[in-house]
Formats: C-alpha cells, sequence, structure tokens
C-alpha cells in the first residue's frame, strides 16, 4: 500500500484494522527472508522545499524521495555537504532512522528536524535533532518509536559555509577541495568496493561495526598487533567488522547462491538463487566464528524480515 498524502495516513491505517504491517523506504537496508504475511506500507511523500537562513540552507524533503538523488539535486543547485553520502541507497525518510553514514559523515549533523506521524497517539509530531538520539547507526526511531511512527517529510540545515570532510580512508588521497570532487570520488570508491544492488543482490554492510571496551581491543591488539580501530570515546573504540570477517577468511565464502563479497567482506550477496534460510546460516556461522575468536558479538545492521514480521539473528 503506498501512501502519498500525509494526511490519509489515519484513514489507511485504520482499514488495516489492527493487522500486522511493516513499513518499507526501497528495501535497500531490509531482507524478506520469506513471503510477510503482513501489509507492507510505502510511504510516497515527495517534494524538496528550500529555504534560506542567513547561515544555512534548509532544505524540507519529503520522506518518499530516493536519498541520492537529493545528493545530486543539492550538488546541481550549488549545495554542498551531502557530497560524502552519495550513492547509498534508500529514501530520505529511512536516513534518519539509521542515521546513516559514510566517508567520516553522518547525516545527524544535518538534520535540523524530522517530521512524524504518530500511530498510537494519532496526530503529527516533530523531533529536532537532539529530540531523534542520534549515534551510530542509531536513533530515538529503532528504539521508543519504533513501528510507532511513519516518517513523512526530514528538514535538513546545511551551512551555507561548506567545509571539506576527507579524513576517511580513500578519501585522504584528494588535493583538490571541492564538493564535486569528493562527490566523485565517493562515487568511485563505492563503485569500485561495494556491488550495485540493482545487479546483484545485497543490503549493504550486513553487520554494524562493533564498539567495544579500549580493554577489549588491547587484549585483542596483544594476537592481532594489526587490528584497525576508530576512536568512539575515552573508554570505547569501534573496529570494522569487516576486518574481523576478512581474518577468518570469510570472504568469497558461499552458502548456496549466498555469498560474502570478495572485495567487502561486510556485505553478503544474493546471486539470485541464494534462499532466506542459507542468508541466515551464513550469517550466523560468521557471527558465532566471530565471538569465539575475537569475544566480540556482532549485531545485524540489516532488517531482517520473516513471515511474522523481525526475525533475530
Ligand atoms: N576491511 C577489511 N576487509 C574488507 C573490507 C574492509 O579488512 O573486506 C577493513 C580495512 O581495514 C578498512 C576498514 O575495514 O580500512 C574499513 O573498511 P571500509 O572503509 O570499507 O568501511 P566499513 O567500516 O567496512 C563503513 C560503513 C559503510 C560505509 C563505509 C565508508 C558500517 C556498518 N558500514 O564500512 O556503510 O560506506 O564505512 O564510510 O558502518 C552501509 O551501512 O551499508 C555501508 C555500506
Amino acid at each position: 500500500m503506498s501512501i502519498e498524502v500525509a494526511e490519509d495516513l489515519q484513514a489507511q491505517f485504520n482499514e488495516l484494522n489492527n493487522a500486522a504491517f511493516y513499513i518499507l523506504g526501497e528495501g535497500s537496508n531490509t531482507v524478506f527472508l520469506e513471503d510477510y504475511q503482513g501489509t507492507v506500507i510505502k510511504p510516497a511523500f515527495m517534494g524538496i522545499d528550500l529555504e534560506y537562513t542567513e547561515t544555512h540552507y534548509r532544505l524540507k524533503v519529503g520522506a518518499g524521495e530516493n536519498w541520492h538523488q537529493l545528493v545530486l539535486w543539492c550538488m546541481q543547485h550549488q549545495i554542498y555537504g551531502l557530497e560524502n553520502l552519495a550513492l547509498i541507497p534508500g529514501t530520505v525518510g529511512a536516513a534518519p532512522i539509521q542515521n546513516i553514514g559514510a566517508y567520516g559523515v553522518e547525516i545527524e549533523q544535518f538534520i535540523y528536524q524530522v517530521d512524524y506521524y504518530d500511530l498510537s497517539e494519532q496526530s503529527h509530531k516533530s523531533l529536532d535533532s537532539q529530540g531523534c538520539e542520534f549515534a551510530y547507526r542509531d536513533s530515538v526511531f529503532k528504539k521508543r518509536l519504533a513501528d510507532k511512527v511513519v516518517i513523512t517529510s526530514v528538514t535538513f540545515a546545511v551551512p551555507k559555509n561548506w567545509q571539506a570532510v576527507v579524513h576517511y580512508g580513500e578519501l585522504k588521497e584528494l588535493f583538490e577541495l571541492s564538493a564535486i570532487d569528493i562527490f566523485n570520488k565517493v562515487v568511485e570508491v563505492r563503485q569500485s568496493k561495494l556491488p550495485d544492488p540493482a545487479k546483484i543482490g545485497n543490503a549493504g554492510s550486513f553487520f554494524k561495526n562493533p564498539i567495544v571496551s579500549k580493554d577489549l581491543f588491547g587484549k585483542l591488539q596483544q594476537t592481532w598487533p594489526s587490528i584497525p580501530s576508530y576512536p568512539v570515546d575515552t573508554d570505547k573504540v569501534k573496529i570494522p567488522a569487516a576486518w574481523l570477517i576478512d581474518q577468518l577468511g570469510f570472504k568469497g565464502k558461499k552458502i548456496g547462491g549466498i555469498g560474502c563479497h570478495p572485495k567487502q567482506a561486510l556485505v553478503l550477496t544474493n546471486d539470485g538463487s541464494g534462499t532466506g534460510e542459507q542468508l541466515l546460516q551464513l550469517a550466523r556461522t560468521i557471527k558465532s566464528a566471530v565471538l569465539s575468536e575475537f569475544s566480540i558479538v556482532l549485531e545485524n545492521e540489516v532488517r531482517l524480515i520473516g513471515k511474522n514480521g523481525p526475525v533475530i539473528l
């Protein structure tokens, strides 16, 4: 069921009569392991409204707009800041839910307001950036408000005073610092490492990068001196899950039609013949191998949906 007008939301939900439902953007971060028995709801609120404040571009964007098309639109209108987040699949409405991030930028930096319809209170509401409780691949929409709201639009505040973010990985090689150069580089890097979901089935990073105590990290360093990490706070670091999975030799390994991507160990692919059962098998094998070798519990980043709703890995 596609909903185009925010005012119609309650009437459409009433029609469901309390039956199970799942809200889906473009499906780029969801894997249906088998046929879902409930109703799939697709918010299709569209449009981009641009306002100018003294210091910022303020863009109010419909939740159904495609994320990458918004980044492109900004580049075409010389609104710079979102270029590091080019080519992330999915919709604008999904972006704040998991606080999309790549190449040193997370969307929380640009969120001014998220408008949503609260299904239990039957009213339209909004949250500012702080109210969204953003963290790494996390927000209030995955916790307290999970499955209770439909995001209708997201308002971004993009500073007019643009600053390049080129401290992450491959971007460090950049000397010409225009936003378009960064945009082009991010597109190039993503296309070279990540399989295009339109061509080979995948949902991006399957696992989140685990955040561990410095204590555990120190112990792991004794056995694995080259283990990479990113600082989080004074007590914790984030470890690339891809590195852990890679060390255990999973790259290129397959169970039926489901495989661990040869160029990015964090991505699980389906050649078209894979089943939900095979995906669970490979993901669980990886998860338990990482636990026994590194004492780290991996969490899936992708949403797994079975016949009756969410499935726990
Ligand atoms: N690495 C390996 N083996 C691999 C891939 C990576 O050892 O097969 C190691 C390398 O040490 C590398 C490090 O992992 O330096 C980090 O790899 P990469 O830069 O590819 O990023 P990532 O941590 O694996 C995260 C996001 C991606 C995002 C990139 C770039 C998560 C779960 N994933 O991946 O987001 O594009 O950084 O910023 O945080 C997504 O969420 O779907 C996604 C693709």
